[in-house]
């Protein structure tokens, strides 16, 4: 497979590996449709950019997934966390990011599919869930999903729920774009920092693709950076 491995120190190191590459595309003019996650991976990512004179004016953002009945005025959804850790701090052109209170869940996403079939994505930035998941694509998830209504899995509702405030309790379900609306993005960035994800990343660098372990579709794309901090032979 062509995945290029970044190994890092700490995340902190990995968090200014993703702003360089960042700032090369943007110098390049290669930027304009930029793919975005949440999860605290994200946060010395984000950490770094609000502190850079990196100029986003130009870049149109998408992010991946929201939580179902979760307004984006709760600190549990995922337009807060953007607003707080990035949007607040850093102009865009223009942010995108499902509505997990539509009225109409499947009409969101049909809407949301369609805006990203007309911005095509340049990058999209990843983090991955410990059981493997991209997005809100748990393990089963068609290759060829796009965005969709999803199931959370017991595994993702454990480890997501402890950072759920003021006792809201997690959906069981989210909005999520697809593994085919993910894979389309010219460039993929995944990020994966500590022991937790050492099951998924050693999936992925095995090289077997397996529908079991959606980030393993990662290996049928031909730009694929990975940056962790994790020792895998
Ligand atoms: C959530 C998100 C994923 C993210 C994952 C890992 O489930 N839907 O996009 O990759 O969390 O989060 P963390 O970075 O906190 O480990």
């Amino acid at each position: 497979n062509t995945i290029k491995l970044l190994k890092v120190k700490s995340a902190d190191e990995g968090a200014e590996k993703v702003l360089e590459i960042i700032k090369d595309e943007l110098e390049h003019n290669q930027l304009h449709v930029l793919g975005l996650a949440t999860g605290s991976t994200m946060i010395p990512i984000y950490n770094k950019w609000t502190e850079s004179d990196l100029d986003f004016q130009n870049v149109v953002t998408f992010n991946l997934d929201e939580y179902v009945g979760v307004p984006a005025s709760s600190p549990n959804s995922y337009a807060f966390f953007m607003e707080d850790h990035l949007f607040s701090k850093k102009k865009f052109k223009k942010t995108h990011i499902l509505n997990g209170v539509a009225e109409d869940l499947e009409d969101e996403c049909a809407r949301y599919e369609s805006l990203l079939q007309k911005n095509p994505l340049d990058i999209q930035l990843l983090g991955v869930g410990e059981n493997g998941h991209i997005a809100f694509n748990e393990p089963g998830t068609a290759f060829e999903s796009v965005t969709h209504v999803a199931k959370l899995t017991d595994s993702t509702l454990n480890v997501n729920s402890q950072y759920f405030e003021n006792d809201e309790k997690i959906p069981n379900t989210a909005l999520t774009m697809g593994i085919s609306s993910i894979t389309d993005a010219k460039k993929l960035i995944m990020i994966a920092f500590g022991e937790k994800k050492r099951a998924a990343i050693t999936k992925l660098l095995e090289g077997k693709v397996s529908i079991d372990w959606p980030i393993t579709k990662l290996l049928h794309h031909n730009d694929v950076i990975v940056i962790t901090d994790l020792d895998i032979s």
